[in-house]
């Protein structure tokens, strides 16, 4: 058999489109290998959403094309956000590069592959825009194979155009996936063994079931889902809080299946830098969302993703964020300094004016304030119990399971490896930063949840 060697960057998008990636090459004869060295074949799914992404892809294919000076029979591919982004341009910087393909153009790997067999390079980069003309993978692992938390595509693009972002320029328009195939493919993985899965899209909370504004929305799906298939556990990435409406609200009230957490991008807590990033919402707006998402669940998570150092950002502006992370009380949250990105409005039309040492003070002060808010909430769970899925061993402690509550923390407990995959009682007993510790509750025990 051949072997493939994937290096995936970025977000679940890229894992999903990598673990599709992987499908196809199996039938195409691959088996993944961990090791470079060893591989015939050798893939680079990039991400380029912040620079120090692209960088970090650039530099590993880099170390790739060192080695086929030394193995000319390896086929190096490039794929993700970077060859999107950078095209047949980057053959220039790298000429050993065989094939460079886009996000949208992943079906034709098996082709492509066919292309460089024959002598030369292939490269596939168009966007596809049109949803006639967009097909979805639907290759589903095979019964026993499938992994206990799976990723599901449920639309891709994003037609929204915040000012720092990249995205809408690598990934295309929005284009949804027909419901019944989305259904189709969360209850063949419900039968392969998965139970939760987490629906996914740049923009997830535009998704609708038919042309343009058309169709049943997000929360149509996530209540057919769960009422025809046997998945557990339901969760969606990312969505955009202007999206955010009270149906979708009430599936939290009314959808035992669907997980009581949200990540929800705020971006920031000033209006005016809200504005200048074009988020389309103001301050309050965000508030008002965040406390009715609270409301409609107890136990609701809300979780975050915040950039520092826009330009124009002014300690005033800065310390709106702050306070607006307190009032909201994300439960955990990512940081970034802001870097431009090419071909975004921020970056052709405004400065980027925060020195850098001022974007990391306010880095680790937005940070170290999350921390303690993350251990703040994470510290009023002790003594709670909640059903945690347990997901694997823990790879620091041995005789440790480490799973995920519906709440989306990561709880480590002792326990036989033969729970993996079981959705148990688990009391919480300590807390840390980013996780809980715990341990099983017992059979013929008195489970009370919180
Ligand atoms: N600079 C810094 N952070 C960015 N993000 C997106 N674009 C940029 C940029 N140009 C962050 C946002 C987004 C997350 C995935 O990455 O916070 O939600
Ligand atoms: Fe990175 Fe965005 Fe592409 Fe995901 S969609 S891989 S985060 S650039």
């Amino acid at each position: 058999m051949k072997k493939v060697y994937i290096k995936t960057f970025g977000c679940q998008m890229n894992e999903h489109d990598t673990v599709k990636m992987l499908l196809i090459l199996a039938g195409e004869g691959y088996l993944e290998t961990g090791s470079m060295e060893e591989a015939d074949l050798m893939l680079f799914n990039t991400c380029t959403i912040r620079e120090k992404a692209h960088h970090k892809a650039i530099s590993e294919i880099g170390r790739a094309v060192q080695l086929k000076g030394l193995r000319s029979d390896i086929t190096i591919g490039v794929c993700g956000c970077v060859a999107q982004q950078e095209g047949a341009g980057l053959r220039k910087r790298y000429p050993m590069i065989d094939i460079i393909f886009g996000p949208d153009r992943i079906l034709a790997l098996p082709e492509l592959l066919m292309r460089v067999r024959s002598g030369g390079t292939a490269d596939a980069l168009d966007l596809i825009d049109d949803r006639s003309n967009y097909r979805f993978m639907d290759k589903v692992p095979a019964e026993g194979c499938a992994p206990i938390s799976a990723f599901v595509l449920a639309m891709k693009g994003c037609n929204c155009s915040c000012s720092y972002c990249i995205v809408p320029s690598v990934r295309g328009r929005e284009i949804s996936r027909p419901a019944d195939e989305i259904v189709e493919e969360v209850g063949a993985l419900a039968r392969a063994g998965s139970r939760e899965v987490t629906l996914l899209g740049q923009n997830v909370s535009a998704y609708r079931s038919g042309d343009g504004r058309r169709g049943e929305g997000l929360a149509g799906l996530i209540r057919r889902i769960a009422g025809e298939t046997e998945i557990e556990r339901i969760r969606f990435t990312s969505p955009h809080p202007l999206f955010i409406n009270d149906e979708l609200i009430g599936e939290f009230a009314d959808n035992e299946k669907l997980c009581p957490h949200i990540h929800l991008p705020v971006q920031a807590g000033s209006d005016k830098v809200l504005k200048s990033m074009k988020r389309g919402y103001t301050r309050d707006l965000f508030i008002e969302r965040a406390s009715k998402l609270r409301e409609s669940r107890s136990g609701m998570s809300i979780t975050t993703d915040l950039i520092v150092g826009f330009p124009g950002e002014s300690g005033r502006d800065f310390e709106d964020t702050l306070n607006m992370m307190r009032r909201v009380g994300f439960d955990s949250a990512f940081a970034f300094k802001y870097s431009p990105r090419p071909g975004t409005w921020a970056a052709e039309g405004m400065c980027d004016d925060v020195p850098t040492d001022a974007k990391e003070r306010r880095l680790s002060e937005l940070l170290a304030l999350q921390r303690s808010m993350s251990r703040d909430r994470n510290e009023a769970l002790v003594g709670t119990i909640g059903d945690v899925l347990a997901v694997g061993t823990d790879r620091m402690r041995k005789g440790f399971i480490t799973g995920r509550r519906a709440d989306n923390r990561i709880v480590h407990f002792a326990g036989n490896p033969s729970i993996i995959g079981d959705i148990v009682p688990v009391r919480i007993n300590g807390a840390n930063d980013n996780s809980l510790n715990g341990e099983l509750c017992h059979d013929g025990e008195e489970v009370q949840r919180s």
